[in-house]
């Protein structure tokens, strides 16, 4: 069967990029190959993740590309490559609406919290954790989402839930968020939404 292709849009250190590589690389993602790593932060650690697994990386960073150039060579990049499925991990910039519309049903994002709480325009990185444990909530987690034009306010395909406990720093429950999760979800999710387009590509190519 075809494969879907697959690009990740990253902005940092790039652990949940290493969870979909280590999932390609065990057979957890069979049904989907990942052509592309995409950023606009030259210095983003995922980059030299990526090249250790020998997948071809695409640095337009912020300060030479505005959102509209941005977004015109990314196309032409996917484009390109015939990508199918966008995945963001960790990708810090918001995509603007048009191009969101031309990938509807396409691009995927993972969240770290039990969407709706702790999510939209602000809330990324540890300051999602600092909010759970300021907030005083119990439960945390992660989501792993369709995007839209509102900020993770796409359809929801996974959630896995997390507990608080009584010493959590932002930074412990980050890391627990993460290992328990994100790496997890992520790559499920991506299999599940491959394998959808690598059915779909293997009837139109019949
Ligand atoms: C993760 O917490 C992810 O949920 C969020 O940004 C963080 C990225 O971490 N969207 P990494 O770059 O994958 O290590």
């Amino acid at each position: 069967m075809l494969k879907a292709k697959i690009a990740v849009l990253v902005s940092g250190g790039g652990t949940n990029l290493e969870a979909l590589l280590q999932a390609q690389e065990n057979d957890t993602i069979h049904s989907g190959e990942i052509v592309l790593t995409a950023t606009r932060n030259p210095n983003a650690y995922a980059l030299t993740r990526a090249k250790n697994h020998g997948v071809e990386t695409l640095c337009l960073p912020k300060s030479q590309y505005d959102q509209i150039a941005f977004e015109d060579k990314l196309n032409d990049a996917l484009t390109a490559r015939n990508v199918d499925l966008i995945v963001l991990a960790g990708f810090l910039s918001i995509l603007s609406a048009d191009f969101v519309s031309q990938w509807a049903d396409r691009i995927v994002n993972i969240h770290p919290s039990l969407i709706p709480a702790f999510c939209g325009k602000g809330f990324y990185g540890l300051k999602v954790h600092e909010a759970a444990l300021q907030r005083g909530v119990k439960v945390t987690g992660a989501t792993v989402h369709l995007v839209n034009e509102i900020p993770d306010g796409g359809r929801i395909l996974k959630q896995k839930a997390i507990d608080i406990l009584p010493d959590d720093t932002a930074e412990t429950l980050q890391k627990r968020v993460m290992e328990q999760a994100e790496w997890v979800l992520l790559p499920e999710a991506v299999e599940e939404l491959s394998e959808e387009i690598a059915l779909e590509k293997g009837n139109t190519d019949d």
